[in-house]
């Protein structure tokens, strides 16, 4: 699968380690930054990551910052991009199979590194059910989006 990654400065070590489990599965990873642990602005890399996701470069993204919530804030400000911030690995199998998120939010603050790999794992293995139920409320986003 193509994934693009980015984080800021209170994440660069996770992302290092996520796109190394990445690579090592054999996926083809993107990395948008940042590129160590100098002070940035989160939204710099979100937006590229998340961009690239709403334009079809890559199937889907991950974002890191500090809390996750500056890098899912900024990627759901992008056009067709459902991004989850998930601490745990069952938000991150539901939100596949309900909410078909294309994009995955963590903190590096609040969630340890190990915690981190078993959300990837998951978010990434997991399939959208495409229920009836799922795909009304997604359309109902999209329309929001839309207006
Ligand atoms: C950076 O200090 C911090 O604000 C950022 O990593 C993130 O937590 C923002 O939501």
């Amino acid at each position: 699968m193509k994934i693009g990654i980015a984080c800021d400065h209170g994440a660069y070590e996770a992302k290092e380690a996520i796109k190394e489990l990445l690579s090592q599965q054999g996926h083809e990873v993107t990395d948008y930054g940042t590129h160590s642990t100098a002070s940035c602005d989160y939204p710099d890399f979100a937006y590229a990551c998340a961009k690239s996701v709403s334009e079809g470069e890559n199937e889907r993204g991950i974002v890191i910052c500090g809390t996750g919530i500056g890098v899912s804030i900024t990627a759901n400000k992008v056009k067709g991009i459902r991004c989850a911030l998930c601490s745990e690995p069952t938000s991150a199998r539901l939100t596949r199979e309900h909410n078909d998120s294309n994009v995955l939010a963590m903190g590096q603050r609040t969630c340890g590194i190990e915690v981190m790999k078993d959300i990837v794992n998951t978010w990434i293995n997991t399939e959208y059910s495409h229920d009836e139920r799922h795909q009304r409320r997604i359309d109902k986003i999209t329309k929001i989006e839309q207006a």
